[in-house]
């Protein structure tokens, strides 16, 4: 029902979208945003970011002077240190900085405060996405539980809670927000197909999605139908060596279930071979378990490349 409700608003624009962070990371964001067609709001903590936004000021290198001046002048985009706008939004994306500590451990405090904010004014029938670089676990297990007690409300029925990680390169001549490609998990497969919808409106960049809970570092595994449907979100598996998948998958099984991060030999029966090549992301080889060579591993069969293995969910 809300999956449904949210997909049509993406299309006919009605997201109002909420942009946490006006930085490197999000201001470039919230102009994308606002150009595709999405009133948007941006919140932080420093007043002067936000005067600055009010008065069409750029203070981001990647972001162009008109572009901005345009958008705030005709209304799309406008600034605020008040978070109890966040009533008013639909999408919220976390641009927070998380700096190494003395420790050289991620310093998450910003994501913390900004999530609190955020959960106070948090209303029903909206996606949150952290872009904050940070390490696995930090949506569902810091990030949900704040969102929840604060706003009241159940993740995946009240709200959609994803990560999307910024992997924007500032002062990069060819690749922008706008064109890079972006990678989205989310907390259910509802959240994950809308958010991503979210994201597609907005870039020219593909956008790839990770189905299910991440598995991280398993060795080797084989995958039969069996194994898929105890996932029923789906299945990523990240830093494996050996995958081996069983001749009792389909196509539709590995398209829509399944994805491979960074995992060195994909061993399938040739009718998957592409099907695999579609979800699979610096796979260093695919090996056919039907081959008359015994599935001697075909060289370079990775296809896109995305550093996704740092940053999932
Ligand atoms: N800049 C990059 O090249 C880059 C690239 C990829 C990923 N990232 C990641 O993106 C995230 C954001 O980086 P950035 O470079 O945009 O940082 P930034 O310091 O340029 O901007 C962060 C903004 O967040 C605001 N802020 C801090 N606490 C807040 C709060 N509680 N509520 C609202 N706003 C708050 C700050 O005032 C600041 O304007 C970081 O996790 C970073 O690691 C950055």
């Amino acid at each position: 029902m809300m999956k449904n409700e949210m997909l049509r608003k993406i299309e006919n624009r009605e997201i109002v979208v909420g942009v946490v962070g006006l930085g490197y990371v999000g201001l470039p964001l919230a102009v994308e945003k606002a150009k595709a067609g999405f009133k948007t709001i941006g919140f932080d903590v420093q007043a002067q970011k936000v005067e600055m936004v009010n008065a069409g000021h750029n203070y981001i290198g990647d972001v162009v002077d008109s572009d901005l001046a345009g958008i705030v002048k005709s209304g799309m985009l406008s600034a605020t240190t008040d978070f109890s706008f966040v009533k008013d939004v639909d999408f919220v994306a976390i641009c927070v900085p998380t700096p190494l500590d003395a420790h050289q451990q991620p310093d998450i405090s910003y994501v913390r405060d900004s999530a609190t904010s955020v959960s106070k004014y948090l209303k029903k029938g909206t996606m949150v996405v952290l872009e904050s670089t940070t390490y696995p676990g930090t949506t569902e297990e810091l990030i949900k539980p704040i969102l929840e007690q604060g706003s009241g409300l159940k993740c995946g029925e009240d709200f959609y809670l994803g990560f999307s990680p910024e992997r924007v390169d500032p002062g990069n001549l060819i690749y922008k927000t706008k064109n890079t490609p972006k990678v989205v998990g989310a907390i259910g497969k509802d959240a994950t197909e809308v958010i991503a919808a979210m994201y597609r409106a907005v870039l020219d960049g593909e956008v790839f999605y990770l189905p299910g809970k991440p598995l991280f570092d398993k060795i080797k595994m084989t995958v039969d139908k069996n194994l898929l449907d105890a996932f029923p979100d789906g299945l990523t598996l990240v830093g494996c060596t050996d995958v081996t998948l069983a001749d009792d998958l389909t196509s539709a099984d590995v398209i829509d279930r399944l994805a491979f991060y960074d995992c060195k030999t994909v061993t399938c029966p040739t009718a998957l071979e592409s099907a695999v090549q579609a979800v699979s992301s610096d796979v260093n080889s695919i090996a056919l378990s039907d081959a008359p060579d015994g599935g001697a591993p075909q060289p370079d069969a990775g296809t896109q490349c995305i550093d996704a293995m740092n940053y999932v969910l």
